[in-house]
């Protein structure tokens, strides 16, 4: 018995301590050239136990192009070829005023990216922005009707982005379609100051619970942020410097203050 546990104990002390934690990037900055990602390529490089969900936005969605830019196909595929990476296509809902048509066309052009043989550009999700949170069955039955048309896609990653507290009575609805909802969008000094039971509607969803603080002061406690996100069991987070995702400086960072 002794020599079991000691084995056990040696065999998981030798598995890789992967975070349930992950960073959730808007990766919004267009990349010009083969460098411009590359805070992004060496942190999850430097990083193989951290899951990365990337957002890539050509058009506040997929644009209208059955494939994206050259450059865009480059730093997809280069994404692609990281074990810890899902990346994530863009779709702006207005909040559930675009028209569902619309919506549904930009994700079949996402999904579409998987016939693109050249290079492995697939996506394997969608991050709906601007997504509402109300407890309105209109609003309801549109956020789980655009899930099931991502997900009937193979797009089974789904991210919706309140980007606030979902509404009471309406929260178990929008976490039964998402995979992963972002209920603080904010700078981070709010967070900080915050309470974070109550930002997020309940601890039973902690785990598809993410955050994105911007407008990161140079002092900021990224370590401080990040272990809590950790120690509360939050799906993502991410935390920038930047105030409009159009820097990914902090990104090495962010990584680093992981406990691993
Ligand atoms: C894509 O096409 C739709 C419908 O034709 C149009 O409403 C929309 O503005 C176009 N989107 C972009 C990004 O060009
Ligand atoms: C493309 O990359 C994705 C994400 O890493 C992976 O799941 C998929 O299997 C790859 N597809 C091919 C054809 O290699
Ligand atoms: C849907 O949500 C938006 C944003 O919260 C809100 O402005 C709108 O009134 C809601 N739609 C309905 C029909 O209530
Ligand atoms: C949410 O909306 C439903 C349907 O309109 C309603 O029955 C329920 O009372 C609402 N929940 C809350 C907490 O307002």
């Amino acid at each position: 018995m002794h020599v079991f546990s000691y084995l056990l104990g040696t065999a998981l002390a030798m598995l890789p301590a992967v975070s349930s934690t992950g960073i959730i990037i808007p990766l919004y900055v267009w990349p010009t050239d083969d460098s411009t990602w590359t805070p992004v390529y060496e942190a999850i490089s430097a990083h193989p136990n951290i899951g990365f969900q990337v957002i890539v936005n050509p058009d506040s969605g997929s644009g209208n192009t059955t494939y994206p830019d050259d450059n865009l196909i480059t730093g997809v595929s280069k994404l692609n070829s990281y074990d810890n990476v899902q990346v994530i296509g863009y779709i702006a809902t207005n909040y559930a005023n675009r028209e569902q048509a619309e919506v549904e066309s930009q994700i079949g052009i996402y999904s579409g990216w998987s016939s693109y043989t050249a290079k492995n550009i697939s996506v394997s999700g969608i991050f709906f922005d601007e997504a509402p949170g109300t407890n309105d069955s209109t609003n309801i039955s549109y956020m789980q009707s655009i899930s099931d048309t991502a997900k009937g896609r193979n797009l089974n990653t789904v991210v919706f982005n309140p980007g606030t507290t979902l509404e009471k009575g309406a929260a178990s609805e929008y976490f039964k379609a998402a995979d992963l909802v972002v209920e603080f969008e904010k700078p981070y000094s709010e967070w900080t100051s915050a309470i974070p039971a109550n930002e997020l509607s309940s601890s039973e969803n902690y785990k598809k619970d993410a955050i994105i603080l911007h407008s990161a002061p140079p002092t900021a406690d990224y370590k401080a942020v990040v272990q809590e996100a950790q120690s509360m069991g939050l799906g993502a987070l991410y935390l920038t410097s930047s105030d409009n995702y159009m820097s990914i400086d902090t990104v090495p960072k962010l990584a680093a203050s992981f406990v691993q």
